[in-house]
């Protein structure tokens, strides 16, 4: 059976004493263990702290992101062994603000994804289009090529250690949320295209997140979906209630 997580990107937000604070408050309302596995990804300076502070709960660590090479003159980079030499050793990648930013490519994440796997990394894969490509009837073709693009080089085996998070651009910290109807319509696509790459027992283990203005509003509705295992927050993720909640939400 596939995981069902819900993971809270913190993005460039809390410094050490806000973090302190909310992991805290997360460890204390998420006691009672939630059906779904609840991952944090705070910023780079607050992961060594966050990763002690969480030993003995059931609450993993993640990082928002990583350098492709393994070591050398990447000023302010951090590597894959810088983070696992720390225990953390799940990586987010791919997310839109990195492409849009950062100048992230599909080709550029197949080597993160490579040198993630390389050490022996769990990753959380985010993709997903934008508002024009929905607009113009494209999402499906654009969610496919970036997954054949960066992961369909892959060898099923690597399958194990990818969590797909589908996060339509223009949902990302919008306020506005894909309906529930369009993230199974998208999640059932993804599916179904892994299972055409590679098998139909890859595609049903592989989890598939999605992220995007969740709230714990409208947490339940989406997870509620069959194709859907869990979210990757962002905004509602920087308070403990509301992360708690929708991690409750299964
Ligand atoms: P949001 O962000 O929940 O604030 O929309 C989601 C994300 O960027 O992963």
């Amino acid at each position: 059976m596939r995981a069902k997580i819900v993971a809270g990107n913190w993005k460039m937000n809390k410094n050490i004493a806000d973090s302190g604070v909310l992991l805290s408050e997360l460890k204390e309302k998420l006691k009672e263990t939630p059906e779904a596995k609840v991952i944090v990804a705070p910023t780079f300076t607050n992961l060594y702290y966050a990763f002690e502070e969480l030993k003995g709960s059931d609450i993993d660590v993640a990082a928002q992101n990583m350098h492709q090479a393994e070591s050398g003159a990447f000023t302010g980079e951090i590597s894959a062994d810088m983070l696992t030499s720390i225990g953390v050793t799940t990586v987010i990648l791919g997310h839109s603000e990195r492409r849009a930013y950062f100048g992230e490519t599909d080709e550029l994440l197949a080597e993160k994804v490579a040198t993630a796997l390389k050490h022996n990394m769990t990753i959380i894969f985010c993709f997903g289009e934008e508002l024009e490509e929905r607009k113009d009837n494209n999402h499906f073709a654009v969610v496919e090529s970036q997954l054949k693009n960066a992961l369909f080089s892959l060898d099923s085996s690597a399958w194990k250690q990818i969590v797909l998070a589908y996060e339509p651009v223009w949902a990302i910290g919008t306020g506005e949320t894909a309906t529930p109807e369009q993230a199974q319509e998208m999640h059932a696509f993804i599916r179904k295209t892994i299972s055409e790459a590679y098998t139909a027992e890859v595609a049903e283990e592989v989890s598939i997140l999605y992220g995007g203005s969740v709230k714990p509003a409208n947490a339940k509705e989406i997870f509620a979906k069959p194709d859907v295992d869990g979210g990757l927050i962002g905004g509602a993720s920087l308070d403990a209630e509301s992360f708690a909640a929708i991690a409750n939400s299964f």
